[in-house]
């Protein structure tokens, strides 16, 4: 009750203090969703006939397309790599060098070996250097079509290198 009341002249004291614009008696309707306020233009799209996105045909495969299709994909294989690791390493009965000997034991073979490291080191260092690119777009820098090409051409070869590299360690 005494909530209430001071609920009450608290309202009170604000109405008499702030211009009407503000008294929620005045306030306007929530705003519409994105997808309300989006429908005229997408209709004015189909009624002119225009080509909506994606449309493959009309924008074509581009590097910086493939290269954000790859960070997701990359994101999300490291997030399950990491989790099924991760739980592998609680509930499995070995230690981590034990499972190494193992597949030391098979004998798989340098190029086998050499590849394997190679899968798994590129998505780490794939979204390590293009999750820099990224935070340079955060930062606004390197939007122009020229610099998109330049820093992706730059991302990927970081990547080979240092998956190649750490492959052959
Ligand atoms: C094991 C480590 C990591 C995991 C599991 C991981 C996972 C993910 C996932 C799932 C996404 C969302 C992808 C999407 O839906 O588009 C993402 C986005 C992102 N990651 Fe990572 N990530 C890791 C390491 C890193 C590192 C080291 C960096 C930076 C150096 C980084 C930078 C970013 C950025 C900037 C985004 C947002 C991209 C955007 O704006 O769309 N990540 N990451």
């Amino acid at each position: 009750m005494a909530a209430l009341l001071l609920r009450h002249a608290a309202r009170q004291c604000l109405r008499s203090q702030l211009r009407p614009m503000f008294c929620i008696r005045n306030a306007l309707p929530m705003g519409t969703s994105a997808k309300q306020e989006m429908h005229p233009y997408w209709e004015k799209n189909t009624r002119l006939n225009r080509p909506m996105s994606p449309d493959l045909a009309v924008y074509g495969w581009s590097l910086p397309m493939s290269m954000s299709i790859l960070h997701r994909a990359t994101g999300i294989a490291l997030s399950t790599g990491v989790s099924l690791f991760s739980l592998a390493a609680l509930v499995l009965p070995g230690d981590f060098a034990s499972y190494l000997e193992l597949i030391k034991s098979l004998g798989l073979g340098p190029a086998l070996i050499y590849s394997a490291k190679f899968v798994i080191a590129f998505p780490f260092m794939y979204h390590t250097f293009n999750g820099i690119r990224h935070l340079a777009w955060d930062l606004g820098k390197g939007f122009k079509i020229p610099q998109l090409y330049q820093s992706g051409y730059i991302v990927l070869a970081f990547t080979l290198l240092s998956a190649a590299g750490i492959a052959s360690m």
